[in-house]
Protein backbone atom coordinates (compact mmCIF):
# COMPACT_ATOMS: atom_id res chain seq x y z
CA UNK A 1 0.00 0.00 0.00
CA UNK A 2 1.44 3.18 -1.06
CA UNK A 3 0.05 6.27 1.02
CA UNK A 4 1.02 10.03 0.71
CA UNK A 5 3.24 10.95 3.59
CA UNK A 6 0.97 11.68 6.55
CA UNK A 7 0.67 15.80 7.52
CA UNK A 8 0.24 14.84 11.51
CA UNK A 9 2.43 16.84 13.36
CA UNK A 10 3.71 13.77 15.39
CA UNK A 11 4.44 12.04 12.10
CA UNK A 12 6.41 14.64 10.57
CA UNK A 13 8.14 15.57 13.78
CA UNK A 14 9.28 11.80 13.75
CA UNK A 15 10.63 12.25 10.25
CA UNK A 16 12.77 15.03 11.29
CA UNK A 17 10.25 17.61 9.94
CA UNK A 18 9.54 20.93 10.93
CA UNK A 19 6.38 21.59 12.65
CA UNK A 20 4.24 24.32 13.56
CA UNK A 21 4.12 23.10 17.25
CA UNK A 22 5.79 20.52 18.97
CA UNK A 23 4.04 17.43 19.12
CA UNK A 24 3.32 15.65 22.86
CA UNK A 25 1.77 12.55 23.75
CA UNK A 26 1.97 10.78 27.24
CA UNK A 27 3.83 7.13 28.42
CA UNK A 28 1.19 5.21 29.64
CA UNK A 29 -1.25 7.86 28.88
CA UNK A 30 -4.15 5.74 29.50
CA UNK A 31 -4.61 4.15 33.42
CA UNK A 32 -5.44 3.90 36.71
CA UNK A 33 -4.93 7.84 36.77
CA UNK A 34 -7.63 8.66 34.98
CA UNK A 35 -11.09 8.03 36.62
CA UNK A 36 -12.85 6.72 33.87
CA UNK A 37 -9.84 4.03 33.96
CA UNK A 38 -10.73 3.41 37.53
CA UNK A 39 -13.86 2.49 36.88
CA UNK A 40 -13.76 0.31 34.39
CA UNK A 41 -11.02 -1.81 35.75
CA UNK A 42 -13.84 -2.28 38.68
CA UNK A 43 -15.49 -4.73 36.03
CA UNK A 44 -12.70 -6.13 34.09
CA UNK A 45 -9.55 -7.56 34.75
CA UNK A 46 -6.65 -5.39 33.05
CA UNK A 47 -6.39 -9.19 30.73
CA UNK A 48 -10.08 -8.94 29.83
CA UNK A 49 -9.36 -5.36 28.88
CA UNK A 50 -6.55 -5.82 26.82
CA UNK A 51 -8.14 -8.95 24.90
CA UNK A 52 -11.07 -7.37 24.16
CA UNK A 53 -10.86 -5.15 20.81
CA UNK A 54 -14.19 -2.89 21.53
CA UNK A 55 -12.74 -2.13 25.15
CA UNK A 56 -9.10 -1.75 24.27
CA UNK A 57 -9.93 0.79 21.65
CA UNK A 58 -12.36 2.94 23.77
CA UNK A 59 -9.74 3.33 26.38
CA UNK A 60 -7.39 4.29 23.78
CA UNK A 61 -9.72 6.83 22.25
CA UNK A 62 -10.87 8.48 25.29
CA UNK A 63 -7.15 8.66 26.51
CA UNK A 64 -6.10 10.58 23.53
CA UNK A 65 -8.87 12.69 23.15
CA UNK A 66 -9.24 14.06 26.79
CA UNK A 67 -5.81 14.60 26.67
CA UNK A 68 -5.71 16.50 23.27
CA UNK A 69 -2.22 14.88 22.46
CA UNK A 70 -0.99 14.50 19.11
CA UNK A 71 -0.93 10.57 18.65
CA UNK A 72 -2.69 7.93 20.50
CA UNK A 73 -0.95 4.30 21.91
CA UNK A 74 -2.45 1.30 21.50
CA UNK A 75 -3.96 0.24 24.94
CA UNK A 76 -2.36 -3.35 25.45
CA UNK A 77 0.75 -4.60 27.94
CA UNK A 78 4.18 -5.73 26.39
CA UNK A 79 3.70 -8.88 28.42
CA UNK A 80 1.14 -10.20 25.96
CA UNK A 81 3.46 -11.38 23.24
CA UNK A 82 4.87 -14.13 26.00
CA UNK A 83 1.76 -15.99 26.14
CA UNK A 84 2.26 -17.07 22.53
CA UNK A 85 5.15 -18.86 23.18
CA UNK A 86 3.70 -21.00 26.02
CA UNK A 87 4.61 -18.58 29.33
CA UNK A 88 1.51 -18.09 31.50
CA UNK A 89 0.71 -14.46 32.78
CA UNK A 90 -1.23 -13.04 35.60
CA UNK A 91 -1.84 -9.77 36.98
CA UNK A 92 -2.40 -9.49 40.74
CA UNK A 93 -4.52 -6.87 42.08
CA UNK A 94 -1.43 -4.45 44.07
CA UNK A 95 0.94 -6.56 42.52
CA UNK A 96 3.27 -6.37 39.86
CA UNK A 97 2.82 -9.07 36.21
CA UNK A 98 4.03 -12.43 37.81
CA UNK A 99 5.24 -15.39 34.48
CA UNK A 100 4.05 -18.46 36.66
CA UNK A 101 6.71 -20.85 34.46
CA UNK A 102 9.57 -18.74 33.70
CA UNK A 103 12.25 -19.73 31.67
CA UNK A 104 15.86 -20.43 33.45
CA UNK A 105 17.72 -22.77 31.63
CA UNK A 106 18.56 -23.92 28.11
CA UNK A 107 15.69 -26.89 29.39
CA UNK A 108 12.92 -24.27 30.06
CA UNK A 109 13.76 -22.68 26.83
CA UNK A 110 13.22 -26.19 24.56
CA UNK A 111 9.65 -26.20 26.04
CA UNK A 112 9.02 -22.83 24.68
CA UNK A 113 5.96 -22.89 21.81
CA UNK A 114 6.65 -21.58 18.06
CA UNK A 115 5.47 -18.43 17.85
CA UNK A 116 1.97 -17.39 16.00
CA UNK A 117 1.27 -13.88 15.71
CA UNK A 118 -2.41 -15.03 15.14
CA UNK A 119 -2.91 -15.27 18.83
CA UNK A 120 -2.64 -11.65 19.22
CA UNK A 121 -4.92 -10.61 16.29
CA UNK A 122 -7.46 -8.61 19.07
CA UNK A 123 -4.44 -6.49 19.62
CA UNK A 124 -4.74 -5.40 15.72
CA UNK A 125 -8.46 -5.57 15.86
CA UNK A 126 -8.13 -2.63 18.98
CA UNK A 127 -5.51 -1.01 16.13
CA UNK A 128 -8.09 -0.77 13.61
CA UNK A 129 -11.04 0.14 15.75
CA UNK A 130 -9.04 2.62 17.13
CA UNK A 131 -7.40 3.92 14.31
CA UNK A 132 -10.75 4.43 12.42
CA UNK A 133 -12.03 6.39 15.50
CA UNK A 134 -9.38 9.16 15.74
CA UNK A 135 -8.35 9.59 12.01
CA UNK A 136 -6.48 11.62 11.16
CA UNK A 137 -4.46 11.40 14.53
CA UNK A 138 -1.95 8.76 14.81
CA UNK A 139 -2.34 5.24 16.29
CA UNK A 140 1.27 4.25 17.93
CA UNK A 141 1.77 0.74 18.34
CA UNK A 142 4.20 -0.88 20.74
CA UNK A 143 5.84 -4.03 22.29
CA UNK A 144 8.46 -4.72 24.87
CA UNK A 145 12.07 -5.05 23.55
CA UNK A 146 13.62 -8.40 23.60
CA UNK A 147 15.82 -7.53 26.76
CA UNK A 148 13.00 -5.66 28.74
CA UNK A 149 11.00 -9.29 27.74
CA UNK A 150 13.53 -11.34 28.80
CA UNK A 151 13.52 -9.93 32.04
CA UNK A 152 10.20 -10.81 32.91
CA UNK A 153 10.37 -14.10 31.23
CA UNK A 154 13.84 -14.42 33.23
CA UNK A 155 12.54 -13.33 36.63
CA UNK A 156 9.18 -14.76 36.70
CA UNK A 157 7.93 -10.77 37.37
CA UNK A 158 9.48 -7.57 38.14
CA UNK A 159 12.79 -6.99 39.50
CA UNK A 160 14.78 -4.22 40.76
CA UNK A 161 18.58 -5.57 39.96
CA UNK A 162 17.32 -8.01 36.75
CA UNK A 163 20.18 -10.52 38.63
CA UNK A 164 19.05 -13.95 37.60
CA UNK A 165 18.33 -12.53 34.18
CA UNK A 166 22.29 -11.10 33.76
CA UNK A 167 23.16 -14.50 35.55
CA UNK A 168 22.01 -16.29 32.50
CA UNK A 169 23.77 -13.61 30.32
CA UNK A 170 26.60 -14.70 31.78
CA UNK A 171 26.43 -18.29 32.70
CA UNK A 172 24.84 -19.35 29.71
CA UNK A 173 25.44 -16.77 26.37
CA UNK A 174 24.09 -19.39 24.29
CA UNK A 175 20.79 -20.01 25.44
CA UNK A 176 20.32 -15.85 26.25
CA UNK A 177 21.58 -15.45 23.34
CA UNK A 178 18.48 -18.08 21.37
CA UNK A 179 16.13 -16.66 24.40
CA UNK A 180 16.42 -12.80 22.66
CA UNK A 181 16.31 -14.42 19.34
CA UNK A 182 13.33 -15.89 19.38
CA UNK A 183 11.67 -12.72 21.14
CA UNK A 184 13.08 -10.65 18.40
CA UNK A 185 11.19 -12.24 15.71
CA UNK A 186 8.23 -12.31 17.78
CA UNK A 187 8.25 -8.75 18.60
CA UNK A 188 9.38 -8.05 14.54
CA UNK A 189 6.21 -10.02 13.68
CA UNK A 190 3.66 -8.54 16.33
CA UNK A 191 4.67 -5.04 15.66
CA UNK A 192 4.31 -5.55 11.73
CA UNK A 193 1.04 -6.85 12.30
CA UNK A 194 -0.01 -3.85 14.29
CA UNK A 195 1.45 -1.73 11.67
CA UNK A 196 -0.79 -4.20 9.07
CA UNK A 197 -3.35 -3.15 11.09
CA UNK A 198 -3.17 0.60 10.80
CA UNK A 199 -0.57 1.84 13.30
CA UNK A 200 1.35 4.36 11.50
CA UNK A 201 4.28 4.55 14.03
CA UNK A 202 5.22 1.45 16.33
CA UNK A 203 7.78 1.93 19.71
CA UNK A 204 9.82 -0.42 21.43
CA UNK A 205 10.30 -0.34 25.30
CA UNK A 206 13.42 -1.57 26.53
CA UNK A 207 12.34 -0.19 30.22
CA UNK A 208 14.61 -1.82 32.05
CA UNK A 209 17.65 -2.42 29.39
CA UNK A 210 19.91 0.67 31.81
CA UNK A 211 20.94 -2.10 33.93
CA UNK A 212 23.19 -3.52 31.82
CA UNK A 213 26.86 -2.65 31.49
CA UNK A 214 27.68 -0.83 28.13
CA UNK A 215 29.71 -3.89 27.18
CA UNK A 216 26.77 -6.73 27.95
CA UNK A 217 24.38 -4.38 26.00
CA UNK A 218 26.43 -3.91 22.87
CA UNK A 219 27.27 -7.55 23.18
CA UNK A 220 24.52 -9.53 24.57
CA UNK A 221 21.52 -7.38 24.01
CA UNK A 222 22.00 -4.73 20.81
CA UNK A 223 22.13 -7.29 17.78
CA UNK A 224 18.77 -8.34 19.22
CA UNK A 225 17.05 -5.12 19.21
CA UNK A 226 18.22 -4.23 15.95
CA UNK A 227 16.58 -7.35 14.48
CA UNK A 228 13.10 -6.40 16.20
CA UNK A 229 13.23 -3.23 14.55
CA UNK A 230 14.78 -4.04 11.35
CA UNK A 231 11.58 -6.42 10.45
CA UNK A 232 9.15 -3.77 11.07
CA UNK A 233 11.33 -0.45 9.38
CA UNK A 234 11.08 1.09 7.18
CA UNK A 235 7.28 1.10 6.68
CA UNK A 236 6.99 2.79 9.80
CA UNK A 237 9.10 5.29 11.95
CA UNK A 238 9.97 3.25 15.16
CA UNK A 239 10.33 5.00 18.40
CA UNK A 240 13.10 3.01 20.30
CA UNK A 241 12.31 3.94 24.48
CA UNK A 242 14.79 2.97 27.39
CA UNK A 243 15.58 4.28 30.53
CA UNK A 244 18.98 4.80 31.88
CA UNK A 245 21.00 4.40 28.59
CA UNK A 246 22.60 7.34 29.18
CA UNK A 247 26.30 5.38 29.57
CA UNK A 248 25.58 3.33 25.93
CA UNK A 249 23.19 6.29 24.26
CA UNK A 250 24.84 5.74 21.11
CA UNK A 251 24.69 1.91 20.96
CA UNK A 252 21.34 2.63 22.09
CA UNK A 253 20.92 4.73 18.93
CA UNK A 254 22.68 2.17 16.71
CA UNK A 255 19.83 -0.44 17.16
CA UNK A 256 18.57 1.72 14.25
CA UNK A 257 15.14 3.20 15.50
CA UNK A 258 14.14 6.06 13.90
CA UNK A 259 13.27 8.09 17.30
CA UNK A 260 14.88 7.90 20.26
CA UNK A 261 12.96 7.77 23.53
CA UNK A 262 14.95 9.58 26.43
CA UNK A 263 14.53 9.19 29.80
CA UNK A 264 14.62 12.04 32.78
CA UNK A 265 18.25 11.16 33.45
CA UNK A 266 19.96 12.83 31.03
CA UNK A 267 19.58 17.04 29.26
CA UNK A 268 18.12 16.37 26.16
CA UNK A 269 20.54 18.96 24.25
CA UNK A 270 23.22 17.41 25.36
CA UNK A 271 22.16 13.91 24.56
CA UNK A 272 20.67 14.84 21.23
CA UNK A 273 24.26 16.41 20.47
CA UNK A 274 25.60 13.16 21.58
CA UNK A 275 23.16 11.31 19.15
CA UNK A 276 23.94 13.50 15.78
CA UNK A 277 21.71 16.17 14.02
CA UNK A 278 20.34 13.62 11.60
CA UNK A 279 18.21 11.68 15.05
CA UNK A 280 14.71 12.51 16.45
CA UNK A 281 14.68 12.74 19.94
CA UNK A 282 11.31 12.08 21.73
CA UNK A 283 11.14 13.30 25.71
CA UNK A 284 11.76 13.81 28.83
CA UNK A 285 10.29 15.95 31.06
CA UNK A 286 10.81 14.03 34.98
CA UNK A 287 6.89 12.54 35.04
CA UNK A 288 6.88 13.53 38.93
CA UNK A 289 6.72 17.40 37.96
CA UNK A 290 3.12 15.87 37.06
CA UNK A 291 3.25 15.76 41.19
CA UNK A 292 3.83 19.68 41.49
CA UNK A 293 1.45 21.96 40.56
CA UNK A 294 0.86 23.61 37.51
CA UNK A 295 3.72 26.79 37.86
CA UNK A 296 6.31 23.85 38.22
CA UNK A 297 4.67 22.23 35.13
CA UNK A 298 5.02 25.17 32.88
CA UNK A 299 8.53 25.61 34.64
CA UNK A 300 9.84 22.15 33.68
CA UNK A 301 8.08 21.72 30.23
CA UNK A 302 9.58 25.05 29.16
CA UNK A 303 12.96 24.06 29.90
CA UNK A 304 12.52 20.71 28.34
CA UNK A 305 11.86 23.23 25.01
CA UNK A 306 14.33 25.30 25.58
CA UNK A 307 17.18 22.60 25.27
CA UNK A 308 14.78 21.40 22.19
CA UNK A 309 15.31 25.16 20.88
CA UNK A 310 12.52 24.31 18.44
CA UNK A 311 14.80 22.00 15.95
CA UNK A 312 12.79 19.73 13.53
CA UNK A 313 12.54 16.20 15.16
CA UNK A 314 11.63 16.56 18.80
CA UNK A 315 8.67 15.31 20.11
CA UNK A 316 7.56 16.06 23.39
CA UNK A 317 7.07 13.30 26.26
CA UNK A 318 7.16 12.46 29.50
CA UNK A 319 10.71 10.84 30.58
CA UNK A 320 8.87 7.66 31.82
CA UNK A 321 5.58 6.77 32.52
CA UNK A 322 2.86 8.75 34.49
CA UNK A 323 2.13 8.21 37.87
CA UNK A 324 -1.07 7.20 39.14
CA UNK A 325 -1.18 9.77 41.29
CA UNK A 326 -1.07 12.61 38.50
CA UNK A 327 -4.13 14.50 38.61
CA UNK A 328 -5.93 14.15 35.38
CA UNK A 329 -6.21 17.81 34.92
CA UNK A 330 -2.60 18.52 34.83
CA UNK A 331 -2.10 16.45 32.75
CA UNK A 332 -4.10 17.90 30.29
CA UNK A 333 -2.47 20.89 31.24
CA UNK A 334 1.14 20.07 30.35
CA UNK A 335 -0.06 18.97 26.66
CA UNK A 336 -1.46 22.71 26.23
CA UNK A 337 1.43 24.62 27.94
CA UNK A 338 3.70 22.29 25.63
CA UNK A 339 1.73 23.58 22.64
CA UNK A 340 1.31 27.07 23.51
CA UNK A 341 4.96 27.64 24.49
CA UNK A 342 6.49 25.74 21.50
CA UNK A 343 4.11 27.65 18.66
CA UNK A 344 6.33 28.74 15.67
O1 LIG B 1 -1.60 4.28 27.49
C1 LIG B 1 -0.73 3.41 27.73
O2 LIG B 1 0.48 3.62 27.51
C2 LIG B 1 -1.19 2.14 28.35
C3 LIG B 1 -0.79 0.91 27.62
C4 LIG B 1 0.32 0.17 28.30
C5 LIG B 1 0.19 -0.73 29.40
N1 LIG B 1 1.40 -1.31 29.63
C6 LIG B 1 -1.06 -1.10 30.12
C7 LIG B 1 -0.92 -1.43 31.56
C8 LIG B 1 1.68 0.20 27.95
C9 LIG B 1 2.37 1.05 26.88
C10 LIG B 1 2.33 -0.76 28.78
C11 LIG B 1 3.77 -1.08 28.63
C12 LIG B 1 4.43 -1.85 29.70
N2 LIG B 1 3.94 -2.90 30.43
C13 LIG B 1 5.78 -1.66 30.08
C14 LIG B 1 6.72 -0.65 29.49
C15 LIG B 1 6.30 0.70 29.95
C16 LIG B 1 7.29 1.55 30.63
O3 LIG B 1 6.77 2.50 31.27
O4 LIG B 1 8.50 1.40 30.52
C17 LIG B 1 6.07 -2.56 31.10
C18 LIG B 1 7.40 -2.68 31.84
C19 LIG B 1 4.90 -3.36 31.30
C20 LIG B 1 4.73 -4.50 32.24
C21 LIG B 1 3.72 -4.15 33.28
N3 LIG B 1 2.35 -4.10 33.06
C22 LIG B 1 3.95 -3.78 34.62
C23 LIG B 1 5.33 -3.68 35.27
C24 LIG B 1 2.71 -3.54 35.21
C25 LIG B 1 2.40 -3.22 36.63
C26 LIG B 1 2.75 -1.78 36.91
C27 LIG B 1 1.65 -1.05 37.59
O5 LIG B 1 1.55 0.15 37.32
O6 LIG B 1 0.91 -1.64 38.38
C28 LIG B 1 1.72 -3.70 34.20
C29 LIG B 1 0.26 -3.51 34.36
C30 LIG B 1 -0.33 -2.49 33.44
N4 LIG B 1 -0.24 -2.49 32.09
C31 LIG B 1 -1.11 -1.38 33.83
C32 LIG B 1 -1.48 -0.71 32.65
C33 LIG B 1 -2.33 0.52 32.50
C34 LIG B 1 -1.43 -1.03 35.26
C35 LIG B 1 -2.84 -0.69 35.53
C36 LIG B 1 -3.81 -1.78 35.73
O7 LIG B 1 -3.52 -2.79 36.39
O8 LIG B 1 -4.93 -1.55 35.24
Amino acid sequence: MNRAPSEAVFLKACRGEPTPVTPIWLLRQAGRYQKEYRELRSKVSLLELCRSPDLAAQVTVSAARKLGVDAAIIFADILLVLEPLGLEISFEEGEGPRILNPVRSAADLARLRTFDVGALAHVGEAVRKASAALAPLPVIGFAGAPFTLASYAIEGGSSKDHALTKALLHRDPGAFRELLAILARATGAYLSSQVEAGAEAVQLFDSWVGSLSPDAYREHVLPHSKTAISLVRPRVPVIHFGTGTAAFLEDFRDAGGDVVGLDFRVELDRAWDRLGPASRVMGNLDPAVLLAGRDAIRREAKKVLDRARGRAGHVFNLGHGIFHETPEDDARALVDIVHELSRR
